[in-house]
């Protein structure tokens, strides 16, 4: 399903912490003002420069910095490790298996007792110089999240391309439907937040994707005060962007779960606008094939078999991007996928001749077998093609 297990585990349990044992003496002042996360994926020519960054910015601030790494290949993990053997103050933690921008910095933030958590990218891009300002908003008491934004005041995104730009002023605008105060950036992936106030927001956060700020801030139980603070998008130093085609989907799909209050997963609203769409492929084979002089039993098989085969590769490379199945596991997925929409087919007729016994309905009795059709396809090949890894 949409929600990660692990996060929805935290959900179940989330609730009032236990007090602290009798013999657990507390310091006269907390030990860390601040904890600084950073994601890293392939960054190995940027951590060590991002450190050394932070310091001197960091002059003054009790903090330590998370790197959260999802097992990056050009050893990263290794650099990091030998930072933090010089420095305490660094941190390592490693993830295995799992890939997700949002999903590392949570759980980065997870690791720390800091009462302010910050985000940075670890590619320079952010200027750290505006860190201790963000702090501040925070620590004053003024705000609960303090965004680094390029869109107020002076703020800027650099020397972007101007379809860049347009592409991330309008997911800016289309963002503001789930917010219930408006933000600049709300891809902003430079902030920095009250600890609490992140707490409070993860059970009902969707964990998916890229945008860490929007999710937050959508899922929060009452509008956050807010600080923007303008800072200019620098380029990155060292590597290349990890951003590609998929966070449009994956942004899509945050603003549909949070425009329906996490109700219906997001999966299956696309789910069923592929299906949808499939209709269409259905029906111009079916036409194309009797044009062609096929009999109606060997055109409305190619129809059904191609309808299927369009289904199955849209939501393997849409629906399911970050489960895509590739090579020989792809053809293996294929023929389940078949099966379960034969299986499905069958669900559809069962259903439908109930409600056509009951009233003699036969657009009511149609439409009620589509609809327990496309649930069945939807929960099973969910749980077969695309289970979890
Ligand atoms: N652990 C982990 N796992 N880190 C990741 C992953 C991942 O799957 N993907 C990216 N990162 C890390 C990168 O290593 C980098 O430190 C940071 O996240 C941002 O990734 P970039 O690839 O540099 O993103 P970008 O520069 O294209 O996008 C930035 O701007 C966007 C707004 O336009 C980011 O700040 C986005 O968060 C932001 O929305
Ligand atoms: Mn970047």
């Amino acid at each position: 399903m949409y929600h990660d297990r692990a996060l929805a585990g935290i959900t179940r349990t989330h609730g009032a912490p236990k007090t602290a044992p009798q013999h657990f003496v507390p310091a006269s002042a907390p030990a860390l003002d601040c904890a600084i996360i950073v994601p890293t994926y392939n960054e190995a020519g940027n951590v060590g420069l991002l450190a050394k960054a932070l310091e001197a910015a960091l002059e003054g601030w009790a903090y330590e910095i998370i790197f959260v790494d999802d097992w990056s290949l050009d050893g990263t993990p290794d650099v990091v490790a030998a930072m933090a053997q010089a420095d305490p103050r660094i941190r390592l933690i490693r993830r295995f298996g799992r890939r997700g921008l949002s999903s590392a910095v949570l759980e980065g933030m997870l690791a720390s007792v800091a009462p302010i958590l910050a985000v940075i990218d670890a590619d320079m891009q952010h200027d750290e110089k505006l860190l201790p300002a963000l702090l501040d908003a925070i620590r004053g008491g003024g705000a609960d999240v303090a965004i680094g934004s390029r869109y107020c005041a002076e703020g800027s995104v650099g020397n972007w391309g101007g379809t860049r730009e347009a592409g991330s002023r309008w997911a800016t605008q289309l963002a503001q439907l789930a917010l219930k105060a408006p933000l600049t950036d709300p891809m902003s992936g430079f902030f920095a937040v009250r600890r609490d106030v992140m707490l409070s927001a993860l059970p009902r956060m969707s964990n998916m994707g890229f945008k860490v700020l929007l999710d937050m801030v959508a899922s929060l139980p009452a509008a956050p005060r807010v600080a923007e603070l303008p800072y200019t998008f620098r380029n990155r130093h060292a590597g290349e962007s990890k951003l590609d085609s998929t966070v449009v989907i994956d942004f899509l799909m945050l603003l549909i779960d949070k425009k329906l209050g996490g109700r219906v997963p997001p999966r299956m609203i696309m789910f069923g606008a592929i299906g949808v769409l499939g209709l269409g492929v259905h029906l111009s084979v079916l036409t194309l094939a009797m044009a062609l002089g096929a009999s109606f039993i060997v055109a409305q098989t190619g129809a059904v078999l191609s309808a299927i085969a369009f289904n199955f590769i849209l939501n393997n490379s849409l629906t399911y991007h970050d489960k895509r199945l590739r090579g020989p596991a792809m053809l293996r997925g294929l023929a389940i996928f078949y099966a379960v929409c034969g299986l499905g087919a069958l669900a559809n007729v069962g259903a439908g001749s109930v409600v056509f016994a009951h009233d003699h309905k036969a657009w009511l009795a149609g439409i009620a077998g589509a609809v327990v059709g496309s649930v069945w396809n939807f929960l099973i090949s969910s749980l077969t093609v695309w289970k979890k890894k």
